[in-house]
């Protein structure tokens, strides 16, 4: 039948499902994960606290934290096996696929893959959030000729991450910051990371399956990789009095400015006020000259895409404009911006997984043939 199909490209409005996760207000550009505000998570949770609320509905109390914290400071090791892995394969291919291979290799060190219980689950997400910080630090430090640094256990999840990487324990402001950008990247809905790690799922494949669908689909620069991509574009202007030409001659030539749009945002994405608003306090207390330099274009930059996008196509920064800057702040080199999304959003990664087990149905979507019907066979030798 010829009836009139209705293509949605990129499944633009469609519902996947309900959730109890994540509210996303494109409009007005407002975020809560499970009804907090956004906001709020940023200024008084920290990370532990985030992802105990995405995997169990509700913020811990104290005995609850205690427990969960120690089950994380238990799983951050990574066997010898992972460590050869990262030694394999760091500085011969990007920080992101390195990560993917590892997590691969993760599931086959699960005691029990038949074992679908919820606690089974619950356990394997525990894992894989508290040792990803571990194995990215470690392919970091690999890459620039260093060796491991153990994890800590007095250090909390992301100042644990931070110290493994510099091998400094971080100072409070960098503890903080970086504690930021792990609440800021837990969840979001179901964006094509967390929709890949669904549509693996509802063939009911396995936990590790699932993330690691999650964990390749993240790569691409229209989504995870964009961080990488729009400071790598600020570097590319230099000097500040470089942006307005570069943002201009970018736009002329129909380049995408990485950093901004947003599917579901039409506004600015409250994620990027609140990076700015924590990056323009650190500014006050250092001074150094390269931080300043990328914020200045930054904020050039942003002003000129007002104008030129922001009103008239509603295209706003997203968080991963202001991230590099805040990133460089804290000595994370730029290859490392999507791991450390990834990092972070295990949590809502899995907490989306179980939610939708919980209610499964395969995702089959359909597609619409345009071509030819019943088309004769002509042998080999007969074609032209
Ligand atoms: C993340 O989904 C999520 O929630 C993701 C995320 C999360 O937390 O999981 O929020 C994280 O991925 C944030 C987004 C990071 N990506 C980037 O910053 C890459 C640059 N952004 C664009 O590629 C784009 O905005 C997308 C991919 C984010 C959204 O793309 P859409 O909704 O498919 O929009 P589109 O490609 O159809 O563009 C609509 C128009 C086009 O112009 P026309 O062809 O209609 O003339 O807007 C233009 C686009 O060219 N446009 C841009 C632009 N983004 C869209 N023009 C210049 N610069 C941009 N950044």
């Amino acid at each position: 039948t010829d009836e009139k199909v209705t293509i949605s490209k990129g499944l633009e409005g469609i519902f996947i499902a309900d959730t109890t996760l994540c509210k996303i207000d494109g409009t007005n550009g407002k975020l809560w994960y499970r009804g907090y505000p956004i906001e709020v998570l940023a200024d008084k949770s920290n990370y532990e606290e985030v992802a105990f609320l995405l995997l169990y509905g509700h913020l811990p109390n104290r005995h609850e934290m205690d427990v969960f914290d120690a089950r994380l400071k238990d799983e951050r090791e990574v066997s010898s096996e992972i460590k050869e892995i990262i030694k394999m394969y760091s500085g011969k291919a990007h920080p992101n696929d390195v990560l993917r291979t590892c997590v691969s290799a993760l599931s086959t060190y699960d005691d029990d893959m038949s074992d679908r219980s919820k606690e089974a689950n619950l356990e394997r997400a525990v894992k894989l959030i508290a040792k990803l910080p571990t194995i990215i630090a470690m392919i970091g430090r690999t890459m620039r000729g260093k060796g491991f640094v153990e994890p800590d256990r007095s250090l909390s999840h992301s100042s644990n991450f931070l110290y493994m990487l510099t091998g400094k324990r971080p100072d409070k402001e960098s503890a903080k910051l970086i504690d930021l950008m792990f609440i800021l990247h837990a969840e979001h809905g179901s964006n094509a990371s967390t929709f890949s790690t669904l549509v693996t799922g509802s063939t009911l494949a396995d936990t590790y399956s699932a993330v690691v669908a999650g964990i390749a689909t993240l790569r691409g620069p229209l989504h995870g990789g964009a961080d990488e991509a729009a400071l790598n574009m600020m570097k590319a202007i230099g000097e500040p009095d470089n942006t307005e030409k570069y943002i201009e001659d970018a736009l002329a030539g129909k380049q995408r400015i990485m950093g901004f749009g947003h599917r579901v945002y039409k506004a600015y994405d409250p994620r990027a006020k609140v990076v700015y608003k924590y990056l323009q306090s650190f500014m006050k207390t250092t001074t150094d000259p390269q931080i300043e330099k990328l914020l200045e274009i930054a904020i050039r930059a942003e002003k000129l895409m007002e104008e030129k996008l922001s009103k008239t196509k509603g295209i706003w920064p997203n968080i991963d404009f202001f991230s590099g800057p805040l990133y460089t702040a804290m000595d994370i080199p730029s290859d490392l911006f999507t791991p450390i999304f990834a990092a972070s959003r295990m949590a809502g990664w899995t907490a989306h997984l179980f939610e939708y087990w919980e209610n499964n149905r395969l995702f089959r979507p359909l597609d619409n043939y345009v071509g030819k019907l019943d088309v004769e066979y002509v042998p080999i030798d007969k074609r032209q």
